[in-house]
């Protein structure tokens, strides 16, 4: 298969079409061509005759994940220190964690362990925060197009409120690095793409933050940020900008929240009715983060209320604020908070089904991307092999129920293969 896009897979296909309705076809014919999805077939057409067959037995065939929001040089603590909320957190573990990356020695081996798992992770598509620091950000970015994966990363931004271990001298100088990683990387990536990252509001100035949305315009860049997460971090933005009506007017006013800015925000735990609208009304994509917003008892964004309302959502792992890199993991936290909130919060608000979390994380965040994260034809083809096959039962499961449990019980040994734009990885 290698070199050559145009293949076909045989195996059990689960792919969604939208958020309600998941595709389920037993031994079907997933067919690549010239790198995008041509169609899922119960018979395989004559006109893909001529294709190499990979016969993937009885193992489940899925997209490929889509991780919206996770910190690569938060991957060396995960599952450490989660006895904190935001603000604490940050000053306590992250900050002193991320001010290593300096040390580019550090940095490589660190990045080498995330680069490594996320390479045999479910993942095939990931927006990635990196850190201040420029070198380790370009050795981050080196490491992730080696293994494949298409992903967007970003240096982070932040020049007030932080310690002075991990602040950048002025706004200035945060802006000049920007634009000198920007041109020190351009053009040296097939599979990795820059993206403008300002920390959150609560670490940029006005003035980085009016230079930010210059840069954003010369170079055309997307943008990721955290939103509206936790209540200490929300009212600090409230006095920093007492202007802004709400959290994300406080990006709005430097034009830096969707519209023709493609924007993540991460988290939206307690974004009011206006945030939410605005939202929509801009394409912004929230990035749910289920597990992070677990362990650093942030509380549970209503993500029933943005699939209702046509708000953008994926899922993101937010390592290090959850544990696992996993979005399969991601996708069973999904359903488990959403549960929590409709029984202690908010019983207008039905739980999410798993064919929504799996949505989610693949269609959901995947459509940042492009046409990612499902078999419909024109997608691109990014695709998992799973085998299921230790994980036993004893009675024949459905190919429903066997996806299920895949979201629950597996881990990365149980991915057999992983493909990325019609290009094999392992
Ligand atoms: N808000 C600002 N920085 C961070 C971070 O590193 N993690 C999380 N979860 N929220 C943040
Ligand atoms: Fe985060």
């Amino acid at each position: 298969m290698a070199g050559d896009k145009n293949f076909v897979l045989k195996g059990n296909i689960c792919y969604s079409e939208d958020a309600k309705n998941l595709k389920l076809v037993e031994a079907g014919w997933l067919v690549c061509r010239e790198g995008l999805c041509a169609g899922v077939f119960e018979t395989l057409p004559e006109e893909y005759a001529s294709y190499p067959v990979t016969d993937c037995g009885d193992q489940i065939i899925t997209p490929g994940l889509v991780d919206l929001h996770v910190h690569a040089p938060q991957y060396a603590f995960r599952g450490l220190g989660m006895d904190l909320e935001l603000l604490d957190w940050l000053n306590t573990n992250t900050f002193p964690e991320e001010s290593k990356y300096r040390d580019l020695e550090y940095a490589k081996r660190a990045y080498g362990i995330f680069a490594d798992s996320m390479r045999s992770s479910a993942t095939t598509r990931a927006c990635i925060f990196a850190t201040i620091h420029n070198q380790a950000t370009e050795l981050l970015m080196d490491l992730m197009e080696e293994t494949g994966l298409k992903t967007m990363i970003g240096k982070v931004n932040m020049d007030r409120n932080s310690p002075e271990y991990l602040c950048e001298e002025s706004a200035e100088q945060s802006a000049a690095d920007t634009v000198k990683w920007l041109e020190d990387t351009a053009d040296q990536y097939e599979n990795v793409r820059p993206i403008l990252t300002p920390r959150f509001i609560p670490s940029c100035t006005d003035e980085l933050m009016r230079k930010l949305k210059e840069v954003q315009k010369k170079y055309d860049l997307p943008v990721q940020s955290h939103l509206s997460e936790n209540q200490g971090e929300i009212a600090w933005v409230q006095e920093l900008c007492p202007e802004s009506r709400f959290y994300g007017d406080a990006y709005d006013q430097f034009g830096l929240f969707g519209g023709d800015v493609k924007t993540i925000m991460a988290h939206c735990v307690s974004s009011t009715e206006e945030e939410i609208e605005l939202m929509r009304e801009r394409g912004v994509y929230v990035a749910h983060c289920p597990e992070s917003n677990t362990n650093l008892s942030s509380g549970v964004a209503p993500v029933r209320t943005y699939l209702d309302k046509g708000v953008n959502v994926g899922l993101g792992s937010d390592v290090a604020g959850g544990s696992k890199e996993s979005i399969f993991y991601a996708m069973a936290h999904a359903v488990q908070v959403s549960k929590l909130r409709w029984r202690l919060q908010d019983t207008s608000l039905k739980p999410l089904t798993v064919e929504e979390a799996f949505y989610l994380g693949t269609m959901g965040g995947g459509s940042f991307f492009g046409k990612v994260g499902s078999f419909m034809e024109g997608y691109e083809f990014d695709a998992l092999i799973l085998d299921d096959s230790d994980i036993r039962h004893p009675q024949p499961l459905s190919l429903k129920e066997r996806l299920e449990r895949f979201i629950y019980l597996s881990d990365e040994r149980h991915i057999k293969g992983k493909i990325v734009a019609g290009n094999r990885i392992f």
